[in-house]
């Protein structure tokens, strides 16, 4: 299956999460990364990422060469903001074309409920949040590593089994 993970991290919970489920599935790994970067302390932390994921704003990404469409399977790996997707996944899915690409989605939150994420995400994707694969982590780093792993091999899994999972 020719599949990629495409992330986006701010203080490196979705990285880990993301590198360790790439590897998994043999996929190719793609970094999002802001040309101005947000705030990683303090109040400006979540006011800004929490602002533009709000009110949909899309900053601006450094230039990535990734067509999903030429994808079997791409995940999208992003923290939760604000209760929606991080804004810089937002800029990343902005004017490009998933095509047949069966996607999925890995979000990491401070609280472990990425439901309304989840399906804001699948909105912007035109897919049915019923139709895509969600793995959920509360902040990824601060889990016991074994339990992190579990998780993400039961995910790779899910996501390569013929029966195809939640797809
Ligand atoms: C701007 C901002 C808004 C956030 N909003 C939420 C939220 O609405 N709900 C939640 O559970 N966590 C929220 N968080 C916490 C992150 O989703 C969580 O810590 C995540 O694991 C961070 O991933 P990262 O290290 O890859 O950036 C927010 C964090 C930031 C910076």
């Amino acid at each position: 299956m020719h599949a990629a993970v495409v992330y986006y991290s701010l203080e490196g919970n979705t990285r880990l999460a993301a590198q360790s489920l790439a590897s998994r599935l043999g996929a190719e790994l793609f970094e999002v990364e802001t040309v101005k970067p947000y705030p990683t302390h303090g109040l400006a932390k979540f006011f800004h990422g929490g602002k533009d994921s709000t009110f949909g704003r899309l900053p601006q990404i450094k230039p990535l060469t990734m067509d999903p469409s030429s994808y079997d399977l791409v995940v999208l790996a992003l923290p939760m903001w604000a209760g929606k997707a991080a804004a810089p996944i937002n800029s990343f899915i902005k004017g490009r074309q998933f095509g047949n690409a069966k996607v999925a989605f890995v979000i990491a939150s401070a609280s472990g409920d990425a439901t309304s994420c989840a399906k804001d995400l699948a909105g912007k994707l035109g897919r049915s949040v019923g139709n895509t694969a969600v793995l959920s982590l509360k902040d990824p780093a601060k889990m016991p590593r074994e339990e992190l792993g579990g998780q993400i091999d039961a995910f790779a899994k899910q996501l390569t089994s013929p029966a195809g999972g939640a797809f």
